[in-house]
């Protein structure tokens, strides 16, 4: 585990290299199928219809979707085809058991997909009811500038590069601390066909 500067302590947690370049490789072929049934979308803001520049999909009996008309929310099937979202596979439940430190197993795994140019701004993952159950994200593809503040919007931050393999947890304090994707550095992993990350955020709705 690693501490960082301002957010010591907060239940903040940094595994990096937790899967090797073959845990990565088998992740990607398991996911790959749970893609092409729940192909990725493109959610647009509440209010604004706006389009994220990041597409995502889910797995698990909840995903996290966004759309003008709707706003942010959890619901049982992908917008699109209208089908439930496929499960969440055992090798991510067996990652969330090994490092969440929580007895109830997430009903949502969000799976956001950047291509060339996508970010995410700062938010705070907030659509869910457990507010002690942490959030674990696994990184893979292409590194990323992930960047954490604190529970206040406007607070100082902490810069940190995500590489593949890499798993974040965001537990404790830090469960509701703002964090976003500033950029990724396109061309620095081989993992991905066509290039690209692929972050998997694993959640406990409640
Ligand atoms: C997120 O906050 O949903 C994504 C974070 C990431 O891509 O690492
Ligand atoms: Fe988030």
């Amino acid at each position: 585990m690693k501490c960082l500067g301002s957010q010591l302590h907060s239940g903040f947690d940094f595994h990096p290299g937790y899967l090797d370049r073959a845990e990565q490789e088998a992740l990607l072929a398991t996911l790959q199928p749970l893609i092409q049934a729940a192909p990725f979308f493109r959610p647009t803001m509440p209010k604004t219809g706006k389009t994220f520049s990041v597409e995502m999909t889910n797995l698990g009996s909840l995903g996290w979707v966004s759309d003008r008309e709707g706003g942010y929310r959890y619901q049982a099937t992908h917008p699109v085809t209208g089908l439930p979202w496929p499960q969440i596979p055992d090798m991510l439940l067996t990652l969330w058991r090994q490092v969440a430190n929580y007895p109830i197993l997430p009903e949502a795994c969000l799976v956001n997909l950047y291509r060339v140019g996508a970010k995410m701004g700062l938010h705070v993952d907030g659509d869910e009811r457990d507010p002690k159950a942490p959030v674990v994200s696994v990184s893979l593809g292409d590194q990323a500038i992930f960047r954490l503040g604190g529970p206040q919007r406007g607070g100082p931050t902490t810069s940190l590069k995500l590489s593949s393999g890499d798993v974040v947890v965001l537990g404790g304090a830090s469960r509701h601390f703002y964090h976003g994707i500033d950029r990724v550095l396109s061309g620095s992993s081989s993992l991905i066909p066509g290039g690209g990350r692929i972050n998997l955020t694993m959640r406990v709705v409640g």
